[in-house]
């Protein structure tokens, strides 16, 4: 998590750096700080809470070419001006900028101090300021070099050195590092966002590997210092505008999380484009590098991802499951490999990942990968570590999301799933009236997003009754678990409140003890053969006072259930129900959020982009 920015040019760098940081606050939003280099050294400006108020109070004389940035997510010692990054060394001759954790930093915090070093802050990286500072060698880069060896842990980092005033070193080791190619510049990011304005010419660090980055280019090679890596440029396609603040929603409130929820008919649209085949009723993924016999090989599907891409994925394997017959499960990425996995050869394994640099899916990766397994990456981002690690795939092109709460993407995944599950359907028993009525609802779905987002003030006045609440339930069954499940992560990630997801079956078997007139459930009901059971469970919450919010379908008969409020979403197939029935319960989430007053984007705590484990 955190951001890391560098600069170095002909610019002024402060600017620039505090432009970046902004634009990568929702990586981490406790802390900011930058440190320059001018001819008399270098200056280091940092403080606990947003960029702005940095800005607000950096000094007026903070000239100097080349410089770096950090927005902090704490790890190692709280929120606070002291452990804002850069860190440095005694003298203020190094300065560092690091994103991951330092795992032996105890040790190495000892070593320093046994050897009188005065440490000034809680954090793991003030040591790798430390250990530049103590090297010996010759250069920055041996110098890094020679910290980097005492170091057990991960890390994408930027050092700057009074005596080498020409340039930044990075390095990466499971956190992600980019540079950026300008003219007669050179720019650093942990995360394109903070490059696009800039260039769109960029190199992506492999983990091991460290660069030299001067005005004039950069030159990578591995850490040991023993050979270049030669690392080549590309250019992304991306539109720098679609990064740029959301623009006041018709409540009057910015945020990009509203502006996401509102770009998803696009979103969805996109991803279907082009890999939809009527005459086949089937789907064309060209990224998956898997031809008809091999896809017809795999006997299962286990799905890896984290919070929401874990639920969506739990959405997705019913998808395959049903559709396609094979079994298909999904697993949280960030518990799989410490159970050490049997990995087979005939499971297709698929990673979900919005950000693409999740490290516990992308340490799940590696783990399949490690053990000879097939992993295929349903990510969103371009080029990010997991797309890169992945044998194959599908972009979700939702575009970029900002918003520490995922939406616009989570929609794209579930459709990435569709996808996944109508090819795969489509080479075993899945026929091809189905394979054609599945891709009619497909096509109905972005209008059919759009018509629920339409209802959002009736949205709005329902969530402001449940953000009332101190606690709800979230219950749905079979393909509408995982979207109680979805529903209830992004009420509690937002709102605070404690929102508990549970299978509507399962209440009776303790969690009804719960249930009382201050406890709101948000019941996912579709039409579909399990109606009539939901609805049983409705009525027995209802008989103990329950407030019940419904997610269902217009021709669900919800009467005698006193005081119930519906929220209808148009029917599709019902494979393909879960989304439609998932869009409302993120606006639900968003306006109970709105309502509290709480920071949409930036919820406490969190920060988008987890690279740390
Ligand atoms: C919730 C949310 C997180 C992410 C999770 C995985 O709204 O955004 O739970 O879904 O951290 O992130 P990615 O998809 O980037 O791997």
């Amino acid at each position: 998590m955190c951001g890391i920015v560098g600069y170095v040019g002909g610019q002024q760098a402060a600017p620039l750096l505090l432009e970046g940081l902004t634009r990568l606050e929702h990586r981490g939003y406790d802390s900011a700080g930058v440190a320059v280099l001018s001819g008399s050294g270098i200056r280091v400006a940092k403080r606990q809470g947003r960029v702005r108020d940095l800005a607000d109070r950096l000094p007026r004389r903070f000239g100097g070419k080349v410089g770096i940035g950090h927005t902090r997510w704490a790890t190692h010692g709280s929120a606070s001006d002291t452990n804002a990054h850069p860190h440095t060394d005694a003298s203020g001759d190094v300065a560092v900028v690091h994103n991951g954790i330092i795992d032996n930093a105890a040790e190495l915090r000892q070593r320093l101090t046994d050897d009188g070093v005065d440490l000034v802050s809680d954090t793991d990286t003030e040591v790798i300021a430390h250990l530049v500072a103590r090297s010996d060698g010759d250069t920055l880069e041996a110098r890094v070099s020679d910290a980097l060896a005492e170091i057990d842990g991960t890390y994408g980092l930027a050092v700057v050195h009074a005596s080498f005033p020409d340039r930044i070193v990075v390095a990466r080791n499971g956190s992600p590092l980019i540079i950026g190619v300008g003219e007669r510049e050179m720019h650093v990011a942990s995360d394109l966002a903070a490059l696009v304005r800039y260039t769109t010419t960029v190199a992506h660090l492999d983990d091991g590997e460290m660069a030299t980055v001067t005005a004039s280019g950069f030159t990578t090679y591995k850490q040991d210092l023993t050979s270049s890596t030669h690392k080549g440029t590309t250019t992304i396609d991306v539109d720098p505008d679609a990064y740029d603040a959301a623009p006041p929603d018709p409540w009057g409130h910015e945020s990009y999380m509203h502006k996401e929820i509102r770009e998803q008919p696009d979103a969805a649209e996109r991803v279907l484009r082009g890999r939809l085949d009527e005459r086949f009723g089937t789907a064309h993924l060209g990224g998956l590098n898997m031809d008809a016999r091999e896809t017809r090989a795999i006997r299962r599907v286990k799905v890896l991802g984290c919070g929401s891409a874990y639920y969506v994925g739990q959405m997705g394997a019913g998808l395959v499951e049903e559709l396609a017959r094979i079994p298909a499960d999904a697993e949280a990425a960030s518990e799989f490999r410490y159970r050490n996995p049997i990995i087979e050869p005939d499971t297709l394994y698929v990673a979900v990942s919005q950000s693409g640099e999740t490290i516990d899916t992308l340490l799940a990766v590696q783990e399949i990968r490690r053990k000879g397994g097939r992993v295929i990456g349903l990510v969103n981002v371009v080029g990010s570590a997991i797309a890169r690690e992945c044998d194959g795939g599908i972009y979700l092109h939702a575009g970029p999301e900002v918003a520490v709460a995922s939406t616009k993407a989570l929609t794209n995944m579930y459709l990435g799933f569709a996808l996944l599950a109508l090819q795969l359907g489509r080479v075993r028993d899945l026929s091809i009236a189905d394979g054609k009525r599945l891709i009619a609802g497909l096509t109905r779905l972005p209008d059919q997003i759009g018509e629920i987002l339409a209802g959002e003030d009736a949205l709005a006045g329902i969530a402001t009754r449940v953000a009332e609440a101190e606690s709800l339930f979230f219950v749905g069954r079979v393909r509408g678990f995982p979207v109680a499940r979805e529903g209830a992560q992004k009420f509690k990630e937002i709102s605070y409140r404690h929102a508990e997801a549970y299978q509507t079956s399962e209440l009776k078997h303790g969690p009804l003890a719960l249930i009382s007139p201050d406890v709101p459930t948000v019941a996912v009901v579709p039409h579909d053969e399990l109606t009539d059971r939901n609805v049983a469970a409705l009525h027995e919450i209802a008989a103990r006072g329950g407030p019940l919010v419904v997610a269902t379908h217009e021709d669900v008969d919800l009467s005698g259930l006193d005081g119930v409020v519906r929220i209808d979403v148009p029917r599709n197939e019902v494979e393909l129900d879960p989304i439609l029935l998932t869009l409302p319960l993120q606006l639900l989430a968003y306006h109970a959020a709105r309502h509290l007053g709480h920071d949409i984007d930036k919820p406490r705590n969190l920060a988008k982009s987890v690279t740390v484990e």
